[in-house]
């Protein structure tokens, strides 16, 4: 199901060591809107999309990083089957929506979203994922995009 779509985020491909061994992940997304943030700072993110379902309860996971607005109730919900890119609806910049709520900018709702999970798994003594900058925007994982704001003359 979910699984062929990933083929749009590209297959990373992990060369280990010298052994000219190849292990195809393809489970790794490799998260990078250049097209939202134009002048990207920081380095892209790789993220473990079936490996996060696995730790976090498999099909229970979903509602925990996908979501849905609700028109009538003015409320996120959890729709199954209707998980889309983040980006396709959160933006470069915070917006108000007209119930008055905050819609967070793509890059808040990745921090929030991201981050605070991994905070409170830390907080329970939990294994858990990064909450520094430099351990998620690693800088080797330039080498898995192409590198904006470089424009030719
Ligand atoms: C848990 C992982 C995680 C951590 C920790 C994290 N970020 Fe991010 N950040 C992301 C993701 C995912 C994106 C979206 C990247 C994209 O789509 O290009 C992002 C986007 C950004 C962007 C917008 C894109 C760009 O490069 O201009 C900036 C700036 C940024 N982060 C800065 C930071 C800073 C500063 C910190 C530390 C205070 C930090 N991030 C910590 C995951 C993280
Ligand atoms: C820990 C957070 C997290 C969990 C748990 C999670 N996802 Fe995702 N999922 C993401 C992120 C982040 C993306 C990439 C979105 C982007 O690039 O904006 C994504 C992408 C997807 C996509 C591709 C969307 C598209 O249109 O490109 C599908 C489909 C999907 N997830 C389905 C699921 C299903 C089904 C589950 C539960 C079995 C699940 N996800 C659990 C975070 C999560
Ligand atoms: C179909 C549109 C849509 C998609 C897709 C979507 N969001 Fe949202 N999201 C919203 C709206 C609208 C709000 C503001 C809700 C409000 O004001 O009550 C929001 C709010 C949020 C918030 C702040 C509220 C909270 O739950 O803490 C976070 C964080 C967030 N989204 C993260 C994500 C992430 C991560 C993804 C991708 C895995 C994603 N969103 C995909 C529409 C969407
Ligand atoms: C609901 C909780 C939750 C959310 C949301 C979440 N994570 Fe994680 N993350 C975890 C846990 C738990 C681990 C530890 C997994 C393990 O190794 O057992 C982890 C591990 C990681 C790791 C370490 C390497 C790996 O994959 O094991 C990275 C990097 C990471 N997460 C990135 C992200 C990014 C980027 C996002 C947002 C798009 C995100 N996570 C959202 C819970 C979460």
């Amino acid at each position: 199901m979910f699984k062929t779509r990933f083929i749009a985020f590209g297959v990373v491909l992990f060369l280990l060591g010298g052994l000219g061994y190849v292990l195809a992940q393809d489970d790794v997304m490799v998260i990078f809107h250049k097209d939202v943030f134009k002048r990207c700072e920081r380095p892209p993110v790789v993220f473990t999309h079936e490996k996060h379902v696995e730790v976090l309860g498999g099909d229970e996971s979903c509602a925990k990083c996908h979501h849905v607005y609700d028109e009538k109730e003015h409320k996120l919900v959890y729709e199954e089957g209707e998980e889309t890119g983040c980006a396709d609806c959160h933006g470069p910049k915070d917006e108000r929506m007209p119930d008055g709520t905050k819609r967070p900018s793509l890059m808040n709702a990745y921090h929030i979203n991201c981050i605070k999970c991994h905070r409170e798994f830390a907080k329970a003594g939990k294994k858990t994922g990064p909450y520094t900058c430099g351990e998620c925007h690693k800088k080797e994982n330039w080498k898995l995009v192409e590198k904006p704001g470089k424009v030719e003359e």
